[in-house]
């Protein structure tokens, strides 16, 4: 069989990687891919989001099922129209990609079937949104921009000088463009944030080992957030009672929610938790797998991967063994081009990566990465995930700084602390530029 993965990242290099290496598969192609991708797969120069190209490539090579990255792809609506030709795809419908698309949407949604999340107002006037701010006598309050924003559209503000600026921020200056045409003001919620990935056919819930990136850019989970600036599995904190508490009060909840919306689910449902004193509360949904989480994930996952994906999208779920987990931890450290999440410089010649790769137990992801003359060079903001497993957290580090020590190129940069257990500070004001 032939699979197809779509999307550029770090996630679809770890994911090609993974698909590669089952017995079910003859070869991998990827849409567009990077330089590490072409590695495993081979790469086709379509976009992600160009969908009757990538409909063109799926009946010319006979592709027997694909997997999609990146949540544009899946809000260009490229699921169903594949899923229309009879091709097995792992990825929601445009309508289930509204969970993430729309923060309106999927908080319509939770509040109609009273899955447990912030209490929210909806306003697509500033002036209205303004005056609800004025009349707030409980601080914080986190005020949303509706559409994708490559995760810069959530503002927490502390006071109403904050929630004002917010506001203007989104529907005055545009700074989200038509993704900021409707906003919500939510109330916070406090508590120790969480997520939890699970693999969904519609009917069967598969919920798979812990993970957690690391948001900010800064040691101490200082400073604006960013993408991802590396990566934990397992996550000792959350243990097998949490996600039984998570399953029962959010997943099945949304599965049962997604059903009666009409939307046929064939994917991932990666939900970001506030644990609160009341339980767990939905902060938002993601429809896709996370990047740098699916990195650390891949590596763990030891059984094959593609009767999973293909039985998800599928529909039969229910008929596959679950994932056998390596337990050894795996840390994943990104590298990132300096600037980041700020502007960036692109096109510099990356060196060392072979001897990265021979580090025990590592394995070295692109991100943003491009070949040119021959040479690997950067091409965006985050630009490998250098991933170690180990016999402890601590092993893990020591192979993935050994692997990233390697690694050169002119202002090259990463946490040091990744995979230290870090208590989680309320993140500042975002910021992200996705790689
Ligand atoms: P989101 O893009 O919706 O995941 O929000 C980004 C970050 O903002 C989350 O990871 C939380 O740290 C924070 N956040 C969003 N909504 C809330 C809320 N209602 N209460 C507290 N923190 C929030
Ligand atoms: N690492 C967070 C995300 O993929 O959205």
């Amino acid at each position: 069989m032939k699979v197809l993965v779509v999307g550029s990242g770090g996630r679809e290099h770890a994911l090609c990687w993974k698909i590669a290496k089952s017995k079910m598969v003859d070869e991998v192609l990827c849409a567009p891919g990077n330089a590490g991708t072409a590695t495993v797969a081979r790469n086709v120069a379509v976009q992600a989001t160009d969908v009757d190209r990538l409909l063109a490539v799926v009946r010319r090579e006979n592709i027997g099922l694909v997997v999609i990255g990146p949540e544009d792809a899946l809000d260009a609506g490229l699921a169903e129209v594949l899923r229309e030709a009879k091709v097995p795809v792992f990825g929601p419908g445009k309508k289930g990609a509204r969970l993430e698309s729309s923060k309106v949407y999927s908080k319509d949604l939770m509040e109609r079937h009273r899955i447990p999340t912030a209490a929210s107002r909806t306003f697509d006037r500033s002036g209205a949104a303004k005056g609800y701010l004025e009349n707030c006598d409980t601080w914080p309050q986190v005020v949303k921009a509706d559409g994708l924003a490559a995760g810069k559209g959530v503002y927490v503000c502390a006071d109403l000088e904050e929630g004002r600026a917010a506001v203007d921020a989104i529907m005055e200056e545009k700074r989200h463009g038509d993704s900021g045409m409707r906003i919500l003001v939510e109330e916070f919620m406090e508590g120790e944030e969480a997520s939890v990935f699970a693999i969904i056919d519609g009917r069967t819930i598969l919920i798979l080992e812990t993970v957690q990136d690391h948001k900010q850019v800064g040691e101490g989970n200082k400073g604006p957030n960013t993408g991802g600036m590396g990566v934990l599995s397992p996550v000792r904190e959350i243990s097998t009672r949490l996600h039984r508490q998570i399953e029962q009060r959010v997943l099945i909840p949304t599965v049962h929610a997604m059903r009666q919306e009409g939307i046929d689910f064939h994917g991932v449902l990666f939900v970001g938790l506030m644990m609160t004193e009341g339980g767990p509360r939905v902060v938002e949904y993601n429809v896709r797998f996370g990047d740098p989480e699916t990195q650390a994930l891949v590596r763990r996952w030891k059984s094959d991967i593609v009767p999973v994906l293909l039985a998800c999208a599928k529909g039969e779920l229910e008929t596959v063994s679950p994932p056998e987990w390596d337990p050894r931890p795996c840390v994943g450290v990104v590298a990132c081009a300096g600037g980041y999440p700020d502007t960036y410089r692109k096109g510099d010649v990356i060196e060392g990566l072979r001897q990265a790769d021979e580090v025990d137990d590592v394995v070295v992801f692109h991100a943003g990465t491009a070949e040119k003359d021959g040479a690997v060079v950067t091409a965006g903001g985050r630009v490998l995930c250098v991933t170690a497993m180990g016999q402890d957290v601590e092993g893990a580090r020591e192979n993935a700084y050994e692997a990233y020590d390697k690694i050169r190129w002119e202002d090259k940069f990463a946490r040091r602390d990744i995979g230290l257990v870090i208590r989680e500070e309320k993140p500042a004001v975002t910021q992200a530029d996705d790689n």
